[in-house]
């Protein structure tokens, strides 16, 4: 291809650049959206660029992000970076397949297959059926949905002006729950919010108390929504009991297990899933705890069929070769797919079992440590025992979301706060499975420091 030497090496050189810059400017300094638009060529012009210039502008804009991949980056619940997995991103934009069928994807569609079966294999899922979708938001779409259908298939085909049909979640749900419920037509007055407990797990008292409450009018309880972790307090919601109430009253379970499954790595982390087979879904993120570069989502099925039953429609024009099992859109709430395969399959092609148990088991040593630090300093308090890799914490007689605003504008760190029953908290994401013991200490310091 014409200039394609010149634009990989300008490219290599911007992405080098922006991984140096990353170490040494790690946060960066705030610029509002007006600052921004001053020091950056924003507009789209009737008059041509040339490609000189283009790329100065990409490598300003590469300066101007973020760095998520930085060692101060305690932000968000992705982070990090597996370089062969950034690689294998970079290469499925060059292939550009998309995954809905066979004949447009021919090898990625079996790479896809084998991540999953590698990684069933590791647990009790073998017969279970999956699908990636674009976010884990779409995974408990795509859950909710299975349950509204299973309660009566012909509301596929028409409005059941008859059926009031309700939902269950806990406080702590992620937001995508009811945001599931407006786009399928259950209202978000038909979700019930089930109140949590201290430790911020779904209270089952009150989750039955409503149940009973609705079949008392006649309303159709549909679908449980167990968070597993929750995404701030990182609680887990109590899912052996949970799934007793489910089967006893005939609701579908549905596990946002959004940040979970990737523990399934980890042997000695493992029986932190317990009891996940009683589920009907579940909602997976490999881009979270796998550290792969955003977005790699799936949401996967205790039914082998249900899926194929409730989002097959006829498309002959497109499904003209192979088997249905080879035609993933057959199965999919959408039609053409991102390529999201390629690189979770890179990463655990290049890391195989034990690269990546020792990561996963690096995070949950670094919330160790994080612990140790608060229990040892009086002037920190833990707010919650962490059940996985997220620390809430506060540092004693300060505004949490005063120093998480300082951190940011004295460029030293990201990190965010919350706020629940009106203490408020820095919420601290171990995600980076790079990140030392010392990068925690310092973190610590710094935080100290404001
Ligand atoms: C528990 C939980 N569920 C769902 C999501 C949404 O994930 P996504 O951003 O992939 O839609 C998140 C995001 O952090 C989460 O924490």
């Amino acid at each position: 291809m014409e200039n394609a030497d010149k634009l990989l090496g300008k490219l290599a050189w911007i992405i080098k650049k922006y991984y140096d810059h990353s170490q040494k400017v790690p946060v960066l300094k705030y610029k509002s959206p007006q600052t921004i638009s001053k020091e950056i060529d924003i507009k789209i012009k009737k008059d041509w660029t040339s490609i000189d210039k283009l790329f100065s502008q990409l490598e300003k804009i590469a300066l101007n992000s973020p760095k998520t991949s930085s060692k101060w980056f305690f932000n968000l619940l992705f982070g990090g970076k597996l370089m062969p997995a950034v690689m294998a991103e970079m290469l499925t934009a060059v292939l550009n397949n998309t995954m809905h069928t066979y004949k447009s994807a021919w090898v990625h569609i079996l790479l896809e297959k084998e991540v999953v079966s590698y990684l069933s294999k590791k647990i009790w899922y073998t017969n279970w059926d999956w699908i990636f979708v674009p976010w884990a938001s779409i995974a408990n779409l795509v859950a909710m949905i299975i349950a509204r259908n299973a309660k009566n298939i012909q509301i596929r085909n028409k409005w059941l002006a008859n059926q009031k049909m309700v939902a269950y979640s806990s406080d702590q749900w992620h937001y995508s729950i009811i945001k599931s419920a407006n786009i399928i037509w259950i209202w978000r007055e038909n979700v019930r919010i089930i109140k949590s407990d201290k430790n911020g797990k779904m209270d089952l008292i009150d989750l039955e108390k409503n149940i009973k409450s609705d079949l008392a009018k006649w309303y159709l309880p549909f679908f449980i929504n167990i968070t597993l972790w929750t995404t701030v307090l990182w609680a887990f919601d109590p899912i052996v009991d949970t799934a007793k109430i489910a089967k006893k009253y005939k609701i579908r379970l549905h596990a946002d297990w959004a940040l979970w499954w990737s523990v399934s790595l980890s042997r000695k982390h493992k029986h932190l899933l317990g009891g996940s087979q009683l589920t009907d879904s579940f909602a997976w993120n490999p881009h979270k705890m796998m550290n792969i570069p955003i977005l790699a989502s799936l949401i996967l099925v205790k039914d082998k069929t249900i899926l194929q039953k409730n989002f097959d429609e006829t498309a002959d024009y497109l499904f003209q070769m192979d088997s249905q099992s080879y035609n993933p859109a057959t199965k999919s709430i959408q039609c053409g797919r991102r390529n999201d395969a390629l690189k979770v399959w890179t990463a655990l092609k290049y890391l195989w079992d034990k690269w990546y148990e020792d990561r996963i088991n690096k995070q949950f040593d670094n919330v160790k440590t994080a612990i140790n630090i608060i229990q040892k300093d009086k002037d920190l308090k833990l707010i919650i025992q962490p059940e996985c890799i997220n620390v809430c914490f506060q540092v004693k007689a300060k505004s949490s979301r005063k120093i998480c605003e300082e951190l940011d504008k004295q460029w030293l760190i990201k990190v965010w706060y919350w706020h629940r029953n009106w203490q408020e908290f820095i919420r601290m994401v171990c995600v980076d499975a790079d990140m030392s013991t010392k990068d925690i200490q310092n973190f610590f310091k710094l935080v100290k420091s404001i």
